[in-house]
């Protein structure tokens, strides 16, 4: 395949394939050093840009991995700089992936798995499927329907949609397109009657349940994204410079009626964005009617303050690894998590979640279901409604394919027996 914009990272690849195939290698490097191309080749192989084929119909992807290509092929370097950063070097993108090499699966034999059942219900919400739609905000990025081509993709296959306070479209026209309630995710911004009115906006469109993210104490340092909207960035000129041309927030005009109709200073939303505490925390669970998820818990120590302040939920998140760098994976840490909440309440988990075998993994370590943020985002650039339908359709058939191979006909019979840590830590004392 010639494209203009691959030249370097295919000649890499190629390189990769060479030297793999060499044995003067095995004398060159040490064995860690192998392994590590080993890996990075193994991943390589999942990307149609490697093998020249980059798919042109939703129908010919494999897994979800052939929407990335598509995605950053379809995207300018900006919007697909957006979609992928991680933050400083980025080992938190391969940590989330890497974490799931730590479990194995214990398959049980001998079972009748003609008649699979996903479904399952979390904080009265009704899913046919364990696997949700992570919310993402400005999806008008990555395609012109945006958040709308994921509503009426989410209706058609049936998915959870959570939506971003940074959604393109309003709660509203989103619902429309679903045909049923969203999960809606709370950015606060500090004044306390801004998030109020965000709160009740989202209880006066039938949202049950408000999803609060808690991991954006100030940004991450995405500098893969600043390379491409920093000032003096060199490819600024040639990019959207000014995005709010291809994909305005529905975020802004929002607060700024919210300011106007509770009469906050702006000024009082920039001094106080960085408050959101524990105290906060219980405001906002005491203002609204809406089940609480807290998005972006990674230890157990603040999984049991969730508990002792009355939350309905947990996302064990790292956001992606889009916020801070070289923190653990989130299939790392959710059995101490599991632990700690001890099945008092749901916990969801996302971050580095590809395969229909990821998504087992976290249901046998207690998950009640895994959102996914990029590779549905990877279906919307490629193609659009049809890219997220096929993307979520891939890996439910994914997930089945698991369940029948686990000897697993129900997620009720999933549990902790069917999973192994290879490299178990001591009980925390
Ligand atoms: C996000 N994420 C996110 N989370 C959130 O709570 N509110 C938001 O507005 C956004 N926006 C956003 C934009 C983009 C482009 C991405 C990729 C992600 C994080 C998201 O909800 C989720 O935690 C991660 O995407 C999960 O990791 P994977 O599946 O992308 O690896």
């Amino acid at each position: 395949m010639t494209d203009a914009r691959f030249p370097l990272r295919a000649s890499r690849r190629s390189l990769l394939r060479f030297l793999l195939g060499s044995p003067l290698l095995l004398g060159a490097r040490s064995v860690s050093g192998l392994e590590e191309l080993m890996a990075e080749a193994s991943d390589c192989a999942a990307d149609a840009v490697e093998r020249g084929e980059l798919i042109s119909t939703p129908a010919e992807a494999l897994h979800v991995f052939d929407f990335r290509a598509t995605a950053e092929r379809a995207l300018s370097p900006g919007h697909y700089a957006f979609l992928a950063t991680g933050v400083d070097r980025e080992l938190g993108l391969k940590a989330n992936r890497a974490g799931f090499t730590r479990f194995g699966l214990r398959p049980r034999r001998l079972v009748d798995v003609r008649e699979l059942d996903t479904s399952t219900e979390i904080l009265g919400t009704k899913l046919s499927c364990p696997i949700a739609l992570a919310p993402a905000g400005l999806q008008g990025a990555f395609h012109p329907e945006g958040e709308l081509a994921v509503a009426r993709a989410a209706r058609r296959n049936d998915h959870l949609q959570i939506l971003s306070t940074g959604s393109s479209a309003s709660i509203e026209e989103v619902i429309a397109a679903r045909e049923a309630s969203v999960w809606f995710q709370l950015y606060t911004v500090g004044a306390w009657p801004v998030t109020r009115w965000q709160l009740k906006q989202a209880e006066a469109v039938g949202c049950p349940v408000v999803v609060l993210t808690v991991d954006l104490p100030g940004f991450g340092k995405q500098d893969r994204l600043r390379r491409f909207r920093g000032p003096g960035s060199p490819f600024r000129s040639t990019d959207n410079a000014n995005c709010v041309s291809c994909h305005g927030s529905s975020m802004i005009p929002r607060l700024a009626r919210a300011v106007r109709a509770v009469g906050v200073d702006p000024m009082e939303l920039i001094s106080d964005a960085l408050t959101l505490d524990w105290d906060y925390l219980d405001r906002i669970r005491d203002a609204t009617s809406m089940k609480l998820v807290v998005k972006g818990i990674l230890t157990r120590e603040d999984a049991s303050l969730c508990l002792e302040h009355g939350v309905d939920g947990i996302i064990v998140s790292n956001h992606g690894a889009r916020q801070m760098d070289n923190s653990l994976s989130t299939i790392e840490v959710l059995p101490e998590i599991v632990r700690a909440v001890g099945g008092r309440i749901p916990v969801m988990i996302d971050s580095g979640f590809r395969r229909g075998t990821d998504v087992f993994t976290a249901l046998a370590l207690g998950a009640a279901a895994v959102c996914v943020g990029r590779p549905y985002l990877w279906g919307l650039a490629s193609f659009g409604q049809a890219g997220v339908e096929a993307v979520l359709t891939i890996l439910r058939t994914e997930l089945e394919t698991a369940m029948r191979q686990m000897g697993t006909p129900g997620l009720d019979v999933i549990g902790a027996a069917h999973v192994q840590d290879r490299r178990p830590l001591p009980e925390p004392s």
